[in-house]
């Protein structure tokens, strides 16, 4: 028997959490290490989810690491820690504070883990996956953003909600950044293969874009101190097993663009082939002249928050 596979997940918030239990209730990992701030909080995170783990009779132990040195031997870490969202607060707005902290845990994963895979997960999210980049000198198959699994369920979630059945069987398409200007994509959405706009007017489809974009602004709204975790922790999880399992199934996730879509040195949401190597390969999709300029607006606004960075000589000596 191998040591098995070992999943770090540096944020033990509630997406933190709610990714490892997800990962833990399907026994996707041997082990993962929670990493936090607030040891205690996480311990007894840690140990709630390997007595559930029992429960489900999963294999799957959930632990703590206290020291950097913990992340050592993981084939995957997630990172989520950062301050999330308040109400009112634009992802843009955590830039500089989520910065300084994706920094500091990359050096630890840099130094404790340099061959794992990084999933990050923080907002501002295509700006903190290239920060992820830029500082461990990871190649960028090996450092993926979450968003676009969530943005899609989102997407197919309110055309389940228009139109009332087809639960389940809807294929929705989001490409760009995890920001107000993420490009849903109507023309690339199906119900079981029935191309939505057979199905619905364009003022419908256009009223499941706009509520699309502003998808997690919706639930920040309802929770008040917080921002969403189900759908952002479940579509992280599914990263994660497609890495570890080696699908090799396509989802749309954030990744270092060098030249596709026209656009270099810079991160964007776009279909890729996922399995253990991470983003396996780097789908180009044929845009229409109006999705290409929707898809450059989108790329503008992340491009406008590195420049930030740079401004700020975030980068150091350059
Ligand atoms: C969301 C925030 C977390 O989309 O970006 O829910």
């Amino acid at each position: 028997m191998g040591k098995g596979k070992k999943v770090a997940i540096i944020g033990a918030g509630n997406v933190g959490a709610t990714i490892a239990y997800a990962l833990a209730m399907r026994g996707s990992c041997h082990r993962i290490v929670l990493r936090d701030r607030d040891t205690e909080i996480a311990k007894g995170k840690a140990l709630d989810m390997s007595q559930a783990a029992n429960a489900a009779r999963q294999h799957t132990v959930v632990t703590v690491a206290e020291e950097a040195s913990g992340l050592a031997g993981s084939d995957v870490v997630v990172i989520t820690a950062g301050s999330p969202r308040r109400p009112g607060m634009s992802r843009d707005d955590l830039l500089m504070i989520n910065a300084e902290i994706t920094k500091e845990v990359i050096a630890d994963v840099k130094e404790h883990a340099p061959n794992s895979i990084i999933i990050m997960v923080s907002n501002p999210l295509d700006v903190m996956t290239y920060i992820a980049l830029k500082e461990s000198g990871f190649p960028r198959k090996r450092v993926i953003g979450m968003a676009g699994i969530l943005d899609s369920a989102r997407m197919a979630h309110f055309i389940h909600e228009k139109i009332g059945y087809g639960s389940g069987q809807i294929r929705a398409s989001v490409m760009g950044g995890h920001g107000d200007e993420m490009v849903p994509l109507p023309k690339f959405s199906t119900v079981a293969g029935v191309p939505l706009s057979d199905i619905l007017s364009e003022d419908e489809i256009l009223e499941i874009v706009e509520r699309t974009k502003h998808g997690g602004a919706e639930i920040v709204g309802y929770l008040k101190t917080g921002s969403a975790y189900y759908a952002p922790a479940k579509s992280t999880a599914i990263m994660v097993e497609a890495i570890l399992q080696d699908t090799k199934q396509i989802h749309p996730c954030a990744v270092l663009l060098e030249g596709e879509y026209g656009h270099h040195d810079v991160v964007s949401g776009v279909p890729i082939v996922m399995g253990s190597g991470g983003a396996e390969k780097i789908f180009e999709v044929t845009l229409n002249e109006s999705q290409k300029k929707k898809f450059a607006q989108s790329v503008q606004s992340v491009r406008k928050m590195i420049d930030t960075l740079h401004e700020k000589n975030f980068f150091g000596k350059e």
